[in-house]
């Protein structure tokens, strides 16, 4: 007689309960998930012995022998990478190891946020971040993004617009660095202007960088973090799309007056110590080389999707190339209702994200969707873009063309 009702004690405002895994679909296109065949998986094996044989006994003592904010070569290796790479210059005391960036968005929304807040944001943007936002009973306004990335001109009237009702945004959340959904890379005059906006309103910036490795010529502005004379940024970045998102491996870089705020919120004892010292052992040889690998994998992937949704949907699947990363952000005609379509596709075996769930504007996003090409094959890619169409023609009369062929005759 196991009946105890659990429902009678969770408190009221609780965030509706999860649906129980039933196993993902066979042409999966959603999330942030990466490609199997790129996993450094025999690197990974030599790093994990070669560490765990010398340091293994430090596993002992909560934080091993480096404190709580990591474990303390991974912020070494950090500190090199991102000087190399995006312009910062930072000790390994400014870096704070978290459980994958989510625990990082966790931990900035806890450290600056309260119900009733404002933040800005780019108008499409992470779903994770979104629905915080939302369990937080936080505002967000969402500002449009074009091909440089969130518009200035748009940032600049919402910080107006903010100030003339008296609400002064607690951040402006950006995912400057290949942009989730859009593709895009912030440029770095747009980067200047969004630090000089910030700055005049008094508004901190959080910049989520976890695509940043993943930009196809390698070439990336510097970091807002970098840019910034008033130390107004808090960055945080991720090892889930340059190595493997089950590691849960992220870290936040900010300066001591709010990291010591976050350090605070951190009760987790420390995260996972394994795969921080497997990361380390890995990552200081290797990491330079293997990312070009990765880089080089994803682009022929979304090629593969660019040229297959030209074939099943022609003109109907608008999209712009993306600059690097997982996903493709595409419009389909505004008659199509992309959750709709979500649930259709589910059925044929097919998961894709609907706009709406990326998005601060449902009317902009309707007819949206997110497509990841990491994790599925090229030819699981094709065969479920077909679908997708096939789908998509039944539900919405659209594409009326597929692979040139008219579907009033298919
Ligand atoms: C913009 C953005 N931030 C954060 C995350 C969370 O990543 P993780 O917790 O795996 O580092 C994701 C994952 O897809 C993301 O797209």
């Amino acid at each position: 007689m196991r009946t105890f009702d659990f429902a009678a004690v969770v408190p009221a405002g609780s965030p509706p309960p999860a649906a129980r895994w039933t196993g993902s679909a066979k042409y999966n296109f959603t999330g942030g998930n990466n490609d199997a065949d790129q996993v450094p998986v025999d690197g990974l094996i030599d790093a994990a012995n070669a560490v765990l044989r010398r340091e293994g006994r430090t596993l002992a003592t909560y934080g091993l022998a480096s404190g709580p904010q990591g474990y303390r070569p991974l912020r070494e290796f950090l500190v090199g990478k991102l000087k190399r790479d995006a312009g910062i210059t930072c000790t390994a005391d400014d870096i704070l190891v978290v459980s994958g960036s989510l625990q990082a968005l966790d931990l900035v929304n806890g450290a600056l946020l309260t119900r009733g807040d404002t933040v800005i944001c780019e108008q499409d943007t992470y779903q994770g971040t979104l629905t915080r936002f939302m369990r937080l009973g936080v505002t967000a306004i969402g500002v449009p993004v074009d091909r440089d990335g969130m518009r200035m001109d748009a940032l600049a009237a919402a910080l107006a617009d903010c100030k003339a009702r008296g609400a002064r945004p607690k951040m402006i959340y950006t995912i400057p660095t290949v942009q989730n959904p859009t593709g895009t890379i912030l440029s770095e005059a747009r980067r200047h202007e969004m630090l000089r906006l910030a700055d005049q309103h008094g508004v901190p910036i959080f910049e989520d960088d976890c695509y940043a490795d993943l930009i196809w010529n390698g070439q990336r502005p510097p970091a807002l973090y970098a840019m910034s004379k008033s130390g107004n940024v808090i960055h945080c970045g991720s090892f889930s799309k340059s190595i493997a998102p089950a590691l849960r491996v992220g870290y936040i870089v900010a300066p001591w007056g709010i990291m010591s705020r976050m350090l605070a919120l951190k009760t987790d004892a420390g995260s996972g110590a394994l795969e921080q010292m497997v990361l380390a052992e890995y990552c200081a040889p290797h990491f330079t080389a293997h990312v070009p690998e990765l880089r080089q994998a994803l682009r022929a992937k979304l090629e593969t999707l660019m040229e297959t949704l030209n074939e099943q949907f022609g003109t109907a699947a608008e999209f712009d190339d993306p600059r690097g990363g997982i996903f493709l952000w595409v419009k389909l005609p505004d008659s199509v209702d992309t959750m709709k379509l979500c649930q259709a596709a589910l059925k044929q075996g097919v998961a894709i994200n609907p706009g709406p769930e990326w998005s601060t504007d449902a009317k902009h996003s309707g007819a949206r969707l997110r497509l990841c090409f990491a994790s599925p094959t090229h030819q699981q890619i094709r065969e479920g873009v077909a679908i997708l169409a096939e789908v998509c023609a039944r539900e919405f009369g659209v594409p009326t063309r597929s692979a040139n062929i008219s579907r009033a005759h298919a």
